[in-house]
C-alpha cells in the first residue's frame, strides 16, 4: 500500500481525459493535475523546448512526493519519456506504449491509423512501440495540426460543420489505406470520438491513449501493491500555469461530470 498522490500533468487541458479514467478506475487515489495552459500548445514546438517544459513539469509535480507520475499528454510522452525516466527515481508512465498495446491487439488487418501533433508524428515513437507487439502491422500517420485548437475552443461537437470538414479531410487517407484501428494519439482527441467514429464508420476500433494508459497504471500499481488503501474519493487538486478561473471553467468539458472544481495558478518558469 502506498498512500503517496500520483502526479498527472498534460501540455494543457487535454489531459484530463486521462485523469477522468484515473478517478473511474481508482477512486481512492489522490491525484495532483498539472496542466501547462500557459504554454499550451506543445506540438508544434522544437524536441527541445518540449523535452525543457516536460522537466519544469515533473519537477513542480514532484514537489508533492508523488509515488509516480503520468505524462497524460501525447507530445510530452512521444518526446521526453525516455529523457525523464533516466533522470527521475520515481515510475515516470506515458501513453505510448499502452496504446500501441490496446491498437496491436485490436486490428485484425493490420492496418492501423494513427493521428497526433507534429512532434508526436515526427518521433515515431508509436510506430516503433507497435512494431514492438508486432513487426507486421502497418502504420498510416498523419499530424493534424488543426484539431487541438478546435477543440481547445470548444469546437468537437457532431453537427459542427467546420469540425466535420476538418475531420473527414484528415480521415481521407486512412479511408485509404483500409485502417481497421486508429490510434487517438493526442489527449484532446476523445472529444472529437463522434464526429471521428462518424467518418470512419462503426467497423474502426479508436483506441484513446489516455484511457489505455490509466488503465496500464492501474494495473501496474496493483501488481506492484502500490495503490493506495484510503477510502474514495481520494484528493484531487488541479494546477494550471495560467489563469486560474479558465481553467476551472473548461476543465468541466474535459472531465465530464465533476463539479467545483477549483484551481491554483503556479509558475512553472521557476521549476
Ligand atoms: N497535449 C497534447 C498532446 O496530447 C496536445 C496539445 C499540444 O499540442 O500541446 O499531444
Amino acid at each position: 500500500m502506498d498512500r503517496r498522490p500520483i502526479g498527472v500533468f498534460d501540455s494543457g487541458l487535454g489531459g484530463l481525459t486521462a485523469m477522468r479514467e484515473f478517478i473511474r478506475l481508482m477512486p481512492g487515489e489522490e491525484l495532483v493535475y498539472f496542466g501547462d495552459t500557459g504554454r499550451v500548445p506543445y506540438g508544434g514546438r522544437s524536441r527541445d523546448t518540449i523535452i525543457q517544459y516536460a522537466r519544469q513539469d515533473v519537477a513542480f509535480l514532484r514537489t508533492f512526493d508523488p509515488k509516480a507520475i503520468v505524462i497524460a499528454c501525447g507530445t510530452a510522452s512521444t518526446t521526453a519519456l525516455n529523457t525523464l525516466r533516466v533522470e527521475n527515481t520515481i515510475p515516470i508512465f506515458g501513453v505510448v506504449d499502452p496504446a500501441a498495446a490496446a491498437a496491436a491487439a485490436a486490428t485484425r488487418n493490420k492496418q492501423v491509423g494513427l493521428i497526433g501533433t507534429k512532434a508526436s508524428i515526427r518521433s515515431g515513437a508509436y510506430e516503433m512501440a507497435i512494431s514492438r507487439y508486432d513487426p507486421d502491422i502497418q502504420v498510416t500517420a498523419l499530424a493534424c495540426p488543426l484539431l487541438v485548437p478546435l477543440v481547445e475552443n470548444g469546437r468537437f461537437r457532431p453537427g459542427d460543420k467546420v469540425v466535420e470538414l476538418v475531420v473527414e479531410e484528415y480521415m481521407a487517407p486512412m479511408k485509404a489505406a483500409g485502417v481497421d484501428t486508429l490510434v487517438l494519439g493526442c489527449t484532446h482527441y476523445p472529444l472529437l470520438r463522434e464526429v471521428i467514429a462518424r467518418s470512419l464508420g462503426d467497423q474502426v476500433t479508436l483506441i484513446d491513449t489516455g484511457a489505455a494508459c490509466a488503465r496500464a497504471v492501474c494495473t501496474e500499481l496493483e501488481e506492484g501493491g502500490l495503490l493506495t488503501d484510503r477510502p474514495a474519493p481520494g484528493r484531487r487538486r488541479y494546477y494550471t500555469s495560467d489563469d486560474a478561473g479558465d481553467f476551472s471553467a473548461l476543465a468541466a468539458l474535459f472531465l465530464g461530470a465533476e463539479t467545483g472544481l477549483a484551481a491554483e495558478r503556479v509558475n512553472i518558469a521557476s521549476y
